[in-house]
């Protein structure tokens, strides 16, 4: 424990000079285990958050708490302790409205996910994105190379199945650093202040792990432009926050951030143009289509008949994308061959073709501009 840090164990009558006594709005604390024992151990993690806020409460009623102090529980698990990580307002006072979050509780989806199978080979076409991907990775490999020049801010478009979250797996299995992969979705919150203030967390966070990449997928769930701003209300203070993360860069050396959408169209213009580069994933052409479908059938659990022939499925399958391609036919078919038993034959690929040829996913002429 840093002796610097301040033990807020005592319930504060008069308020010490300079502090505010507006009631705090937030804290955000996180378990410590036992620092006055020096060892670490789980707080339970309680069945509704609801109750250990209420508990915070009652048990915190009075504190003025500053980022950085440590909550004692002085009743279920005496002697435990929180960390706060952050009070709004800065040395507020706990009351009866005052919301705790629990960051452990709540964050696991910045947990890094650092290693996955995929791998740059396993990605047909979209060889501009590669390269992307590759410089990516040399930088965060050997960041002096670039000097101030780095790779920063860069947007993965294109309808989906195409292969763009693939790709920022990929590049987190080469580069050897931390990913932080986010769905935008998550990042809304229930309360109006949470989107922003875990996007303020999130680069926080990414700053103590840099060099490392964050890969906000769905990101037109929350870069909304100004007319669907004025809709969504909560979605303009979470493009704020977004902007100034995305402006801080000083502090974020080391921090490449990926963001994934097939709605570029929908996003906000500031925060587009924030971006060094819009890569564009297309549907695969015709050998790229080949390739997938020789790729993918010999990681079929059956052989393929003589008579499959996967020139003409290639050619069949048209606005067909790498999600289409793998999900809807080649699965149907293996599955209609192991219903029948015996080899995969062309037959059970020409009837899950014509099962699944409306539902191919080829944009309609204007989309994903
Ligand atoms: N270029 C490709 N090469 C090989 N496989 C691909 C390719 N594109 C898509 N696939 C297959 O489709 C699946 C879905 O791809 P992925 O999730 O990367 O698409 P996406 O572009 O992120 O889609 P969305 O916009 O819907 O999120 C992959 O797991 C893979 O099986
Ligand atoms: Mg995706």
């Amino acid at each position: 424990m840093r002796a610097k840090q301040r033990v807020n164990n005592k319930k504060t009558a008069k308020y010490p000079s300079g502090s505010k006594n507006a009631g705090a709005k937030t804290v955000t604390v996180k378990p410590a285990g036992y620092p006055l024992k020096g060892m670490f151990h789980e707080y339970p993690e309680p069945s509704e958050l609801d109750v250990f806020e209420f508990y915070a409460r009652e048990q915190w009623n009075g504190f003025i708490v500053r980022k950085g102090d440590f909550l004692f529980d002085r009743r279920m698990f005496p002697d435990f302790a929180f960390k706060v990580i952050d009070v709004d307002p800065e040395n507020s006072e706990v009351g009866k409205n005052t919301k705790f979050i629990v960051e452990d509780y709540e964050m696991d989806f910045f947990v890094p996910e650092i290693k996955n199978q995929v791998t740059f080979k396993n990605i047909i076409g979209q060889e501009k994105a590669k390269q992307k991907c590759k410089l990516i990775e040399s930088y965060l490999k050997n960041p002096d190379k670039f000097g101030t020049w780095m790779p920063r801010n860069i947007l993965f478009h294109g309808p989906p199945g195409t292969g763009k979250t693939m790709m920022a797996k990929a590049l987190a299995t080469a580069s050897d650093v931390p990913f932080l992969p986010v769905r935008a979705t998550k990042l809304i919150g229930e309360y109006v202040g949470d989107g922003s203030r875990q996007i303020h967390q999130l680069y926080e966070k990414a700053e103590e792990m840099a060099p490392c990449i964050i890969f906000i997928d769905e990101f037109d769930a929350i870069a909304l432009n100004r007319g669907y701003q004025e809709i969504r209300g909560d979605v303009s203070e979470i493009v704020n926050a977004l902007l100034t993360e995305m402006d801080g860069i000083d502090e974020h050396d080391g921090i490449c951030t990926i963001a994934a959408t097939n709605m570029r169209h929908t996003l906000d213009s500031a925060i587009r143009s924030r971006f060094e580069e819009e890569i564009e994933f297309s549907l695969p052409n015709i050998e790229e289509r080949r390739e997938i479908l020789t790729f993918y059938t010999g990681t079929f659990p059956r052989k393929l008949a003589k008579d499959v022939d996967l020139e003409a499925i290639s050619k069949l399958t048209h606005g067909y994308s790498g999600r289409d391609l793998v999900e809807k036919l080649l699965k149907n078919a293996l599955h209609k061959a192991i219903l029948a038993g015996g080899k995969v034959k062309m037959l059970h690929f020409e009837a899950a073709l014509s099962e699944s040829a409306h539902k191919s996913t080829e944009p309609p002429i204007g989309m994903f501009a």
